[in-house]
């Protein structure tokens, strides 16, 4: 073990900042992160054991206990339960006589949930030891448990066990448009730097990440702080359920994606660029690897790009460990420092105090993709697109029930119905647009439309039918929110598992009508004093869904006699309330992150 490990730390450069990458690696090699393994690497890179034994419980792909050789994850996101999971987890069980949630006696194998696995679009899935297992049929998992019972490595299996597949069904602006590497470099550089930050500022580019925050003015900030070095870091972490569409971006445009970071850093002024890629897209990392080489080849990235003199910028990638919190862009800056990926107190932001302290520009994948082509259209033919306050146009990430889950690129403002009527839904139920942390929507609201002002997503947009129980989906969003709450502060962590209980308790039938007055005041509570955007947004599934079907929740009360003074109408406006955005303009003279 010290071998292994002394050439980890000295591979690491004996860096702090790659504690997280050590102990993916150790855990790869021991199934889990042994005590001397511990005390070698706090001795090497002199850090407190506690601090190793922090990242070990928070990442939900680190384990103080060994898994089994063949370390199996369901998702258990509502799609995957839709799409039968917990059958894949019974004959999984059966097959490999091992409990859900514990590990094989002989050490061979451990079967588990995880709370999604990116592949929405091609449910029941699961992960091998990190590798993607989609579409799970009954013929898939006889295969997989003949497999590990044969100890057959995985680099054996049969390829097509781990195809994920990257179905298209509508391009439109962007995925449209031709490109060859290094014109958008060549057209900024050409038109010039300040000036290709104004065609930003004129196409209105707005965060695709969730949030919405204009990037021209957060580029600009960052370019005008006095500190260096200064970073890029795209954030690929995409762990909202439901969401898909930057895993189909960088499996297939990620030299637009690459060259979007590198004009960002041309005019940030920055040398180095990061790129955190969620766990559950390993298999995505070799192939960008490759990527950067290519580009490294044609003078892309390195030294003195497209020969400009001075401008000398690498990007380096670096994966999660499952944390969806480390989506979060200053958790997730923790997370590259070899921390638990706790959100910081804010300000001062990431543009001025991120990565290592210096001035750092967080965006999603999607908005260096579309950097990309406004960099070489201009502003003006971006801005010509969508809404006037939601500019361009939204990769969409469509599962559930529907015929043709998958990615839709739409102009902003598609009505929800033009979106359901291309992919194929009917009878529809609701719509959950912007995952747990969006919005539920009836089928009285079908007329809404995609944009920042009306229904905000990050991309996720899961459809459900009128087969669908309507508390299976808000109890898997609230279980989805308990879990994943990173327990910095007590609004959330103990506020997210009283949501739970008290939903739990109303849908079982023990609930009073009082019960719903607690759980609209604990939605407040919760939402107002919450550390950052997970405890603001957990509440979301359960507002959503009683303002959209209030009579269900209704329906489902033990006593229905009103105890006096209980006014239904007062619950339900306190929950519209909650449920209703703040003003949407109101980031965009923000500076986020
Ligand atoms: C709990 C939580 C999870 C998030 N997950 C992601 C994510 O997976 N990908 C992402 O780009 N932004 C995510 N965000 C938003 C980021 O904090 C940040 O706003 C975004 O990366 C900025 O990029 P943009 O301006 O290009 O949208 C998350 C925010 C929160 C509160
Ligand atoms: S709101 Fe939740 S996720 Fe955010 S810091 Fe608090 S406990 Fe952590």
């Amino acid at each position: 073990m010290k071998t292994f490990i002394d050439s980890l730390l000295a591979q690491a450069e004996f860096q702090t900042v790659r504690l997280l990458e050590i102990l993916r690696a150790v855990q790869a090699e021991f199934r889990h992160i042994p005590e001397p393994a511990i005390e070698l690497i706090a001795a090497g890179l002199q850090v407190p054991r506690t601090q190793i034994i922090a990242m070990a419980e928070f990442y939900s792909f680190l384990h103080l206990n060994p898994q089994g050789r063949y370390d199996l994850l369901i998702s258990d996101s509502i799609t995957d339960r839709m799409l039968g999971n917990q059958q894949v987890l019974d004959a999984l069980a059966a097959r490999l006589q091992v409990e859900v949630g514990g590990v094989r006696g002989d050490g061979l194998v451990s079967l588990n949930r995880t709370s999604c696995t990116g592949m929405c679009d091609q449910g029941p899935a699961g992960l091998v030891n990190g590798f993607p297992l989609p579409r799970l049929t009954p013929a898939k998992i006889a295969a997989v448990a003949e497999l590990i019972e044969k100890q057959v490595p995985l680099e054996n299996w049969p390829a097509e066990l781990f195809q994920v597949d990257e179905p298209l069904y509508r391009a439109d602006l962007l995925l449209n448009q031709p490109f060859s590497g290094g014109e958008a470099l060549q057209r900024t550089f050409a038109r010039g730097l300040t000036e290709t930050l104004a065609e930003l500022d004129r196409s209105h580019l707005r965060g695709r990440g969730g949030a919405g925050f204009k990037t021209a003015l957060k580029w600009r900030t960052c370019s005008q702080q006095a500190a260096t070095p200064r970073y890029v870091i795209c954030n690929a972490d995409e762990g909202e359920p439901g969401t898909f569409k930057d895993r189909m971006l960088l499996d297939r445009y990620a030299d637009q994606v690459f060259e979007g970071m590198t004009v960002c850093a041309a005019i940030i002024g920055s040398g180095q660029g990061l790129l955190y890629l969620r766990a559950d897209y390993l298999f995505l990392r070799d192939k960008l690897l490759a990527v950067l080489q290519a580009r490294r080849e044609q003078g892309l990235l390195g030294q003195a790009i497209l020969g400009h003199d001075g401008f000398d910028f690498d990007i380096e990638i670096r994966m999660g460990a499952g944390a969806y919190i480390c989506g979060e862009a200053s958790a997730q800056i923790e997370s590259w420092e070899g921390k638990p990926g706790i959100p910081r107190t804010k300000p001062p932001n990431s543009v001025v105090c991120g990565y290592q302290r210096n001035p750092t520009v967080v965006d999603n994948v999607e908005t260096f993709f579309a950097a990309t082509h406004i960099a070489i259209q201009g502003g003006q033919w971006f801005a010509d697109v969508g809404t006037p306050q939601s500019t361009g146009t939204k990769l969409l990430s469509i599962s559930g029930d529907c015929l043709r889950p998958g990615i839709y690129e739409y102009p902003f403002g598609t009505p929800v119905r033009q979106i359901l009527q291309d992919c194929g839904a009917e009878e529809v139920m609701g719509v959950q647009v912007g995952g747990p942390s969006g919005t539920f929507i009836s089928d009285r609201e079908l007329d809404r439309v995609v944009a920042f002002e009306d229904l905000s997503t990050a991309g996720s947009f899961m459809v459900f039918n009128r087969s669908r129980n309507l508390f299976a989906i808000a109890q898997n969003f609230t279980d989805f929110f308990a879990h994943e709450s990173c327990g910095f502060c007590t609004p959330c962590r103990v506020g997210t598992s009283l949501l739970k209980n008290q939903l739990a308790k109303i849908v079982g039938g023990h609930g009073a009508p009082e019960d719903l007055e607690h759980l609209s005041a604990l939605c407040e509570i919760v939402k107002n004093n919450s550390h950052c955007g997970l405890g603001e947004s957990a509440a979301n599934p359960i507002l959503t869904t009683l303002l959209s079907y209030p009579e269900l929740y209704l329906r489902q009360l033990q006593y229905r006699e009103f105890a006096p003074g209980f006014d239904l109408d007062a619950t339900l406006a306190a929950a519209r309330r909650l449920a209703q955005r703040e003003d949407p303009a109101a980031h965009l003279n923000q500076v986020e992150n």
